[in-house]
């Protein structure tokens, strides 16, 4: 597949860890970064590892699942019990393929709609129990279908605090936090885009519970939060607007 993208990756890649490095050292918030690929993009896995310690690869995906659509949206319930159980690393990967993977032959679309094809979401994992994954703050990068790390440690139960104490945001084996770009929407279409940066989080949402359904996960989408304590634990500039915690159902 021919990828015509902007930026070199080779260039952004290599200054990320000093970045990690320097918000770990700082504990400043961290712009969200933009990482996108050209021609010179590593194309093995292997060489993505070497030259960027701090991505994280993530696992193949699934094309087929053992639900139909149909049945998906037939089940689909905000869940907010969990198992105290690990949520795999590759069931982690279809959720966030399922949110915002690169999805277009043209390695540009996306699985959800995004007006003006701006993609001003962006997408935070905060895992704590998640098999193969350490526990700690990631971003997404669709471009390289990887989880690129913000900040070390378990931060389940500080973005419960920030979420009015909603507990199954702590229980969860990891939270998926959706947050908007707004500029990138509103460059084109003015105050306007303001509306359809949300709506773009509620086709990714809806993304994530349905593909949570076909594994036997369960999320919620959770809205009420402070939006200053969340971009805090996550040292993040873009505006946090969903928090998905998500577990192993307990039925
Ligand atoms: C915009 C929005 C905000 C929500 N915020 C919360 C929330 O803060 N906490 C929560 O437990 N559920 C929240 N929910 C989930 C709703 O409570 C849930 O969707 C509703 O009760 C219907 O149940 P169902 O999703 O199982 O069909 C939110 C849902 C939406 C769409």
């Amino acid at each position: 597949m021919v990828h015509t993208r902007t930026h070199p990756i080779r260039r952004a890649v290599s200054i990320v860890p000093f970045v990690v490095a320097l918000i770990l050292l700082t504990g400043t918030p961290a712009k969200v970064r933009e990482i996108t690929i050209d021609e010179d993009t590593p194309k093995s896995d292997a060489e993505l590892k070497m030259t960027h310690p701090d991505v994280v690869l993530l696992p193949r995906l699934g094309k087929t699942g053992p639900l139909s659509v149909e049945e998906a949206i037939l089940r689909r319930r905000s869940v907010r019990r969990f198992r105290d159980a690990p949520v795999l690393l590759t069931e982690v990967s279809q959720l966030l393929w399922a949110a915002q993977g690169i999805t277009g032959e043209d390695g540009v679309k996306r699985a959800a709609p995004s007006a003006g094809a701006k993609y001003p979401v962006e997408i935070f994992v905060v895992a704590g129990k998640v098999d193969d994954l350490a526990a700690g703050v990631y971003h997404y990068l669709p471009e390289t279908h990887s989880l690129e790390v913000v900040r070390r440690g378990d931060l389940r139960s500080e973005l419960c605090d920030e979420a009015l104490s909603q507990e199954w945001v702590a229980a969860a084996a990891l939270n998926i936090v959706i947050a908007g770009v707004y500029e990138r929407t509103m460059e084109k279409y003015g105050e306007r885009g303001i509306r359809y940066v949300h709506i773009e989080v509620g086709a990714i949402s809806e993304n994530i519970y349905l593909q949570a359904e076909t594994m036997g996960l369960g999320t919620t989408f959770v809205g009420a939060f402070s939006d200053d304590g969340v971009k805090k634990v996550l040292r993040i500039d873009a505006e946090p607007l969903g928090i998905m915690p998500v577990g192993v159902r307990q039925q």
